[in-house]
């Protein structure tokens, strides 16, 4: 195996499409809560921001020629629509019954069943073709939750298996001994180490610190930064996704927001750097923990090779510091994986593959 610059070698490891058994198509799905990718075994592979809008009223209705409406679709239109975003830190909004009304639960759910399916007619089964899908969920959700999503599956899918999302990112890169996987998304970061086997609870932990917390650091940094300007959570994350980085030297991070009506220039190098630098300690307190309380035989391999994969896998230098932070623990090695879009529905494909039929709770 080659590895390039850093970067987990993972080419070799993409599902391939399944020969035989025409009558079924597996797929991987990696539920995320901003968004929903899905692997199939026909080889499609496809993404969408984890947005369903239902028009608000019969203008709207007729104006968009849609009963419901999907992803970046839906977020252009969001004005005439009622939005849900089904998903909250990996999980089916409310689903731990967390004292929200029966509407807003149902309408959650609803959201999630209409997301699933959608995302399995993008990957296009043939008429009559049983789906069988892995669904990737957080580390650490609970019972509730993880029923939720087999509640929302259960009339889109055939057969489904529900499985922890940093866990399908290893075993689809094939790193399934003595690695320590950082799942960093929207919502959660969750981290899961891998034995060669499945992991249990203790092995895995989800911390909130995530591409939404980075959010509101920054945020609250560019208005102390900027203090007369107007911009949205939505605009720094944007801006975030274009230039997030924690290495001292960087090219200049320019923005243009309007002060009372006129767009001004602002030069926020230095509050990007401390902003996203606020992610590498949480991480690394993590690694520590789930590294300490591993087999001390086995704890120098794990150390050495831990993968970042998700959205936050992105922000440039960010391997690199979470290694140099580890020097502090006795060292590391670490690397971000090459395609942080697609990695946890390629590995939930890879896992559908290998699962055998007792496995699979059969939904109809
Ligand atoms: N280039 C980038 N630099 C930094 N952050 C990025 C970049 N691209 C995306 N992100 C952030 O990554 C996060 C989304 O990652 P991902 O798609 O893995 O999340 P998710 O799977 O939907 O969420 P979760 O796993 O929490 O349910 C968002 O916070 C997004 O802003
Ligand atoms: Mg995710």
């Amino acid at each position: 195996m080659t590895q390039k610059n850093n970067t987990a070698s993972e080419s070799e490891h993409r599902p391939r499409f399944r020969a035989g058994e025409e009558g079924i198509l597996y797929v991987g799905i990696d539920l995320g809560t901003s968004r929903t990718s899905i692997s199939a075994s026909n080889g499609v592979r496809e993404t969408i921001a984890s947005v369903v809008g239902y028009p608000k009223d019969v203008v709207s209705r007729k104006f968009l020629q849609k009963d419901v409406l999907f992803g970046e679709e839906a977020l252009e239109n969001r004005l005439a629509l009622n939005l849900f975003r089904p998903l909250e830190d990996g999980v089916i909004k409310y689903s731990d019954g967390s004292g929200a009304s029966q509407e807003e639960v149902d309408g959650n759910l609803e959201a999630a069943r209409a997301l699933i399916q959608h995302a399995i007619e993008l990957a296009s089964p043939e008429p009559g073709q049983l789906v069988y899908g892995v669904i990737g969920c957080p580390a650490q959700a609970s019972i509730h939750n993880k029923q939720s999503i087999i509640e929302a599956a259960r009339d889109v899918l055939d057969s489904v298996v529900i499985c922890s999302e940093p866990f399908s990112v290893a075993y689809g890169l094939e790193r399934l001994h003595d690695c320590l996987v950082i799942d960093i998304g929207a919502g959660t970061t969750d981290l899961c180490r891998m034995k060669g086997a499945m992991p249990d609870e203790e092995d895995q932990l989800t911390l909130t610190v995530a591409g939404d917390f980075l959010d509101e650091q920054l945020f609250e940094l560019f208005k102390a930064r900027c203090p007369d300007a107007s911009f949205t959570k939505n605009m720094v994350r944007q801006v975030k996704e274009k230039h997030a980085f924690v290495t001292e030297a960087a090219e200049p991070v320019l923005v243009t927001f309007p002060v009372r009506g006129k767009p001004v220039q602002f030069d926020v190098t230095a509050e990007m750097r401390k902003g996203c630098r606020r992610i590498i300690e949480p991480i690394v307190e993590a690694v520590d923990k789930l590294v300490s309380t591993f087999d001390p035989e086995f704890q120098e391999r794990m150390r050495k090779n831990v993968l970042i994969a998700g959205g936050g896998s992105r922000i440039h230098g960010l391997d690199r510091a979470v290694e140099e932070a580890l020097q502090a623990y006795g060292g590391g090695g670490v690397r971000c994986v090459q395609e942080p879009v697609y990695s946890g529905a390629n590995g939930a494909l890879k896992i559908a593959y290998d699962m055998p039929t007792e496995a699979w709770e059969q939904l109809r």
